[in-house]
Parts: structure tokens; C-alpha cells; sequence
């Protein structure tokens, strides 16, 4: 990674304006805002410390421990959008490391309603927190406040926890943890072919998670979907300047028997200006039990969920399809990086050398 930069030594307009490459050096080792702030070096480091909190944790003792290494420490929740398994993986991830968190999850419920500016409620929010957890409509708005905060001179920590229709980058951390894991035994990630279906216009964790997987060698990517909900031009950009092969394509059947993992996502019609959705034809964006035999025994399903129908249940418990796993690892990233957030990861990784939890 590059020098670190301070956000409190430039002005909003010229951060803005920088592309995502620079704007990383601003957050690097405090805020979580963007997934090009990372390397692949810092994606690893957090799948392994993961699987090392989730080994810890798994006996009393070992539970004790994690809980006691951030229990000074208190983190708020805004959630300004709808939100099961990313406030409820971050509030345990919070439990699991001893923060004691607190939440808004309804802006009606705060001063916005009174009048407030957002940016005055989160300044509000960070004299009684250390961590700020947050998701947000409006894209750039993390970035907003961690720079905002930076000029208060409360500069705490900011995760971005979904912003707008552009960034999710935990999400996309815990999506490599995942697809590490299911190519554990089958050569890792690089090399493989990821199959991206969907609506890939305004699914933000497929913009982060396709971006993430640029880092990683030999990849193939393929964005399926139909041409109106097809991936923005800025992410195929940011493949090529990193020579990363990709596909764009409207066909989901000839990209299937290829797929080391095929990545489903529902369509987001709480984006849609004039009910486009509805005349968008989805249904051939669709997995069930008559693809099983079609994809490769090693595939693994993957969806950041809430899922429609683009998943049938009958293969829920099919061993290829991850997606509950892949929610439950969440927890465990989100752990590793709020630990990493504190500069607390050294403790975890002594306890686990000095124990060494069974898997
Ligand atoms: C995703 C999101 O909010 O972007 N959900 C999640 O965080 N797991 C995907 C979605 O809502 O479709």
C-alpha cells in the first residue's frame, strides 16, 4: 500500500474528486470504505485471523478471552436502509470481540426527522462511540462522514456497511473468505471462473466483490445479466487496467458448466425510477435443481441474500450451495476486521499460537 494520507490535510472537493486507486491511503488502517482500499495481502491476513477468532471462540475459555480484547469500547449502528444479515453479523461480530454496541435503524427515530442534517446526527453519534458501523442511500455518504469526522478531530472509525448502489465491502471480504474456503482443496482462488448473475447495474456487492477478485490471478469473471441490468463501464474499466479477463454476456446456460462459482443476486427494484423492473424479463437469470447436473461438482452457489426467486429452495441443501455459510462467515470476517480496526489482531493471533484451537 501506498504512504498513508490524512483526511484532515485535504478538502472534500479535491478528495472527491480523486480516483478509488488514491482514495485508499486516506483510510488505510482506520476506515473500511471502499474495497479498492485493499490488498490482496490485507484480504488474506483478515480470512485467516477470521478462521482463527471462529476456532477461539469455539470454547468457553477461548470466548472469554476474544470478548475481554475490545470490551472498552463502544460502536454505533446506523443503518438508514433495510438490513438483516449485515447489522445483525456486525452487532454479533461486535458481541464475539466485547464492544457493547448501540443502533439507529430507523432515521424517523432520530433528529433527522427534527430538522437535523445527517452530518450533524453522526457527529452526534461519534462523541459516544468509538466505531461507527453504517449504511447509507446515498453513495459516497461514508466516505462523507469519515472526512467529516477527520475535520471535527473525533476522527473514529468508520465502516461502511453499504452505500448506495456503488460500494459493499465488507460484504465483498466475507464473499472471498467464502469462496477461499470452498477452494480450499481445489487450488484457492486464483484461476477461476466467477459467474456473476443478475442485476449487476445496481448490485453493490458485486461491484465490490468483482473489483476484490481483480487481485487475484488468472481470473476469469462473467457478468450475466440482461443489458439494462448489465455491469457498470467504471468496474470493466478497473478489470482491464488490471488485466483481469472478463465476459459480459446475456446468456446464464453457456456460462454454467464453466462456473467454479456462480454468484446470484436479486433485482434491486428499490432503485427504479419508474418501476423499470417490471418490464426487465429475469426470469432466465434463475438456478434450481435443474442445473445441478450442469454444473460442475465443485461449484460453489453463492448469493449475498435476501434472495426472490432467482434461487429455488430445493437445493438449499445441495453441499455446492454456500449461501448460508457464506452469511455466517460474515460474522467472522467482520470480527477479524474490527479487531484489525483496533490494531488488536496481534493478541488474537498470540492466543491462537499459544493454544492452538482445534478446527
Ligand atoms: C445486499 C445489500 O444490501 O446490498 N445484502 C446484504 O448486505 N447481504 C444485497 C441485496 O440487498 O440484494
Amino acid at each position: 500500500m501506498a504512504e498513508e494520507k490524512k483526511l484532515s490535510d485535504i478538502g472534500w472537493k479535491d478528495f472527491k474528486k480523486l480516483p478509488l486507486s488514491e482514495k485508499g491511503a486516506y483510510f488505510h488502517g482506520k476506515h473500511t470504505l471502499i474495497a479498492q482500499q485493499f490488498t490482496r495481502a490485507e484480504i488474506e491476513e483478515l480470512c485467516m485471523l477470521a478462521t482463527r477468532i471462529k476456532r477461539i471462540n469455539k470454547r468457553r475459555e477461548g470466548a472469554n478471552f476474544l470478548k475481554g480484547l475490545l470490551s472498552d469500547k463502544r460502536a454505533m449502528l446506523y443503518f438508514a436502509q433495510p438490513s438483516s444479515r449485515t447489522y445483525l453479523s456486525h452487532n454479533a461480530a461486535c458481541q464475539i470481540l466485547g464492544l457493547d454496541t448501540m443502533d439507529v435503524r430507523d432515521q424517523k427515530t432520530s433528529s433527522e426527522v427534527k430538522g437535523e442534517t445527517p452530518e450533524d446526527t453522526i457527529r452526534t453519534f461519534s462523541s459516544y462511540a468509538d466505531l461507527i458501523i453504517m449504511r447509507h442511500p446515498v453513495g459516497g455518504f461514508a466516505e462523507r462522514v469519515a472526512w467529516m469526522m477527520a475535520h471535527t478531530g473525533r476522527e473514529i472509525p468508520v465502516l461502511n456497511a453499504g452505500s448506495g448502489a456503488d460500494q459493499h465491502p465488507t460484504q465483498a471480504l466475507l464473499d472471498v473468505y467464502t469462496l477461499r474456503r470452498s477452494f480450499e482443496n481445489i487450488g484457492g482462488i486464483d484461476g477461476k471462473h466467477v459467474v456473476f448473475v443478475g442485476d449487476l447495474a445496481r448490485g453493490r456487492t458485486v461491484r465490490s466483490l468483482a473489483w476484490m477478485l481483480s487481485l487475484y490471478k488468472d481470473m476469469t469473471l462473467y457478468f450475466i445479466a440482461p443489458e439494462s441490468l448489465q455491469i457498470g463501464q467504471d468496474i470493466l474499466d478497473q478489470l482491464d487496467e488490471a488485466g483481469t479477463k472478463y465476459v459480459v454476456s446475456e446468456d446464464f446456460a453457456s456460462a454454467m458448466p464453466v462456473a467454479d462459482a456462480i454468484y446470484m443476486t436479486r433485482i434491486q427494484d428499490e432503485w427504479d425510477v419508474e418501476g423499470e423492473s417490471s418490464t426487465t424479463d429475469a426470469s432466465d437469470y434463475h438456478i434450481g435443481a435443474e442445473h445441478m447436473d450442469i454444473i460442475k461438482d465443485t461449484c460453489a452457489i453463492l448469493h449475498p441474500l435476501p434472495r426472490r426467486q432467482e434461487i429455488s429452495t430445493e437445493i438449499d441443501n445441495d453441499p455446492r450451495a454456500v449461501y448460508w455459510r457464506q452469511m455466517r462467515n460474515g460474522m467472522w470476517i467482520r470480527a477479524a476486521l474490527i479487531l484489525k480496526t483496533f490494531g488488536r489482531e496481534q493478541e488474537a493471533n498470540q492466543y491462537y499460537d499459544d493454544y492452538k484451537p482445534e478446527a
